[in-house]
């Protein structure tokens, strides 16, 4: 479990994050949803120790991240996988190259211990018959995919990944979605998701944090979403009137007022 509590972050006069706590629960997707501009890549970045909150805790299972030592800071990044916005991958590097990049850094394995494990999370992310090529050679679902592959390759207990499914289609962005939780279920990582597709939030969301402006508006299961009444959330999630629709039929179908084949559904 990840405890963030009562973080802040300015960038000069500019206050970014407002006293934000929230939980990221053990072995569970958390995503963290908000518009443009609220905070949620700042927010990670504070979590993963990329930026220094000035002030909060961030307690990754009962350790203070911003009280440790150097040595016990880099030991905890070492668990920390990380798949960044537009996949950052290098593109002089075959797929295969790309995610041994961590094995070559922190492990101590042979070269054929960490060819072995590339292709092991490689095969993980169906991704078998491109080791060879480069990431000009493959798609943006592709290039993905080999993100979370590098993400996983160290066998972090912890994973983020940032807008996952930005600049893919919606049956891409739906594989994607469901590759995280499959990998987030089967190694059972405590995985925080930053997104704004709707979708996801349905699909993957066991435990959803919402930012607005810089503060955490709301916090709950992806079940307690169709009952919450927060105006702001509403909005955010149910940003069309067919969408809002939807939401009061569910509700008023699982209060039991009207019947699942009720033609209005
Ligand atoms: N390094 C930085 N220096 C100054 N301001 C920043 C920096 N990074 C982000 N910001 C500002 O922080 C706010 C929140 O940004 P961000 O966390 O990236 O939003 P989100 O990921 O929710 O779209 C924005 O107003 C952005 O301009
Ligand atoms: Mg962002």
């Amino acid at each position: 479990m990840i405890e963030i509590k009562n973080i802040k972050k300015s960038f000069g006069e500019k206050t970014i994050l407002q006293d934000i706590s929230a939980v990221m629960e053990a072995g569970k997707c958390n995503l963290i949803i908000g518009a443009s501009g609220s905070g949620k890549t700042v927010l990670t970045k504070c979590m993963v120790g990329l930026f220094k909150p000035d002030e909060g805790e961030i307690i990754y299972d009962k350790q203070n991240m911003l009280s440790m030592s150097d040595d016990e800071r880099k030991q905890l990044r070492q668990q920390i996988g990380m798949l960044f916005q537009g996949s950052a991958l290098f593109d002089s590097m075959t797929v295969e190259q790309n995610v041994m990049f961590p094995l070559d850094m922190f492990s101590n394995l042979s070269y054929k211990d960490r060819k072995k494990k590339a292709d092991e999370v490689l095969d993980k992310v169906a991704l078998k018959e491109a080791h060879k090529k480069f990431p000009a050679e493959i798609s943006g679902g592709m290039k993905k995919r080999v993100g979370i592959a590098r993400a996983i390759v160290l066998n972090p207990k912890y994973l983020f990944c940032d807008e996952p499914n930005s600049g893919l289609d919606p049956q891409t962005s739906l594989l994607i979605d469901k590759l995280i939780k499959d990998i987030t279920t089967e190694y059972k990582i405590t995985t925080t998701v930053i997104t704004h597709d709707m979708n996801s939030v349905m699909e993957i969301g066991d435990h959803i944090v919402y930012m607005h402006q810089g503060k955490k508006q709301w916090e709950g299961s992806n079940k307690d979403i169709i009952y919450s009444k927060d105006k702001l959330l509403n909005d955010f999630i149910f940003a069309s009137d067919f969408l809002q629709d939807a939401k009061e039929m569910r509700m008023m179908q699982e209060k039991g007022e009207i019947e699942k084949n009720d033609e209005r559904l």
